[in-house]
């Protein structure tokens, strides 16, 4: 076993304030094998727990995003172990997407490059997303025998039309950065060059909210998706007395304090004091 943190497939790197999370395996395209899933639990559990994370940035080395599942390790090797293999194969990968769709803290996934099939669900999972206008998004499954599975078909009914998720999952056809922000597979689309400085950009923002309202807001939005009008309209006001009760430096007293008594700033236009 590599004696190099992560078994070597994932870099961390801090930096005032951001986690940058590097998918490492360039030369495979970054494509996502058995020990990047297993090992992507540990860098969620550790990063969760660590100071020097705030908001955790997704992305990966060299020229790929992912390209999506390894066809060879993750789907011909594990298929070979037996039924029982494969289970433990999904449950590692749908397992960190969905610890990912969930973390603690925002997340930005920073798409510098080629995006495929099963990198949709790490994509999807981050709770906002830059594009390098280089980078090239693709449902390709159909190119090779599968339906695109792994939560890919429904993250594309959840962020395009339904025109445009059927058009992409049954041609395989690739889309570009300013494609996928028009469609809405990503916020926006950036000039490579300029992808990390935008995503730090973004990064301080976040940074600069209370992190106990960042999190009942994130969970909020992703929780009210399936829920009637109603249920949405109670579970928020449940949600926001929640986060009263987490939120030590009662953050929203002190907002309207700085506010109203002390005119130091306007809600509308930045946030408060921390
Ligand atoms: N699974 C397994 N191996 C993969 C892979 C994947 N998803 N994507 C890339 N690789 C491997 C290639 O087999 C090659 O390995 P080798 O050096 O041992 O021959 C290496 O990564 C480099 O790939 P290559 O195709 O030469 O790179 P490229 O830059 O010319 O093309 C892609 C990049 C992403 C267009 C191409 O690799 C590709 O189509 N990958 C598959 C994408 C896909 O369909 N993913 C969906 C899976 S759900």
């Amino acid at each position: 076993m590599s004696t190099e943190p992560y078994e070597g497939v994932v870099k961390v790197d801090f930096d005032n304030g951001v986690a940058w999370v590097t998918l490492n395996r360039p030369d495979k395209r970054n494509c996502m094998n058995p020990t990047l899933n297993r090992v992507m639990h540990d860098v969620l559990d550790d990063l969760e727990d660590d100071d020097r994370c705030g908001v955790l940035v997704l992305t990966g080395e060299g020229t790929s995003f992912s390209a999506g599942m390894d066809l060879k390790e993750y789907f011909r090797e594990t298929e070979a172990k037996g039924h029982m293999a494969t289970r433990r194969a999904q449950r590692d990968s749908y397992g960190w997407w969905r610890r990912l769709r969930w973390f603690e803290k925002p997340t930005i996934a920073m798409v510098n490059g080629w995006c495929f099939g099963g990198a949709f669900a790490p994509l999807f999972a981050c709770d906002l997303a830059i594009a390098a206008d280089e980078a090239q998004f693709g449902l390709s499954e159909i190119n090779w025998g599968i339906l695109p599975g792994g939560g890919a078909t429904k993250v594309v009914e959840q962020l395009m039309n339904q025109r445009q998720a059927m058009y992409y999952i049954l041609t395989g056809e690739m889309l570009g950065g300013q494609k996928a922000a028009e469609l809405g597979l990503v916020n926006e689309s950036v000039p490579l060059g300029d992808l990390r400085g935008r995503v730090r950009a973004l990064a301080d923002v976040l940074l600069a909210k209370n992190p106990v309202t960042v999190k009942a807001a994130k969970d909020a939005f992703k929780r009210v998706i399936d829920m009637t009008y109603d249920d949405a309209e109670d579970y928020l006001v449940v949600r926001q007395e929640a986060a009263n009760h987490l939120d030590k430096t009662e953050g929203r007293k002190e907002g309207i304090r700085q506010f109203i008594d002390e005119k130091s700033y306007k809600p509308g236009l930045a946030s408060y004091r921390r």
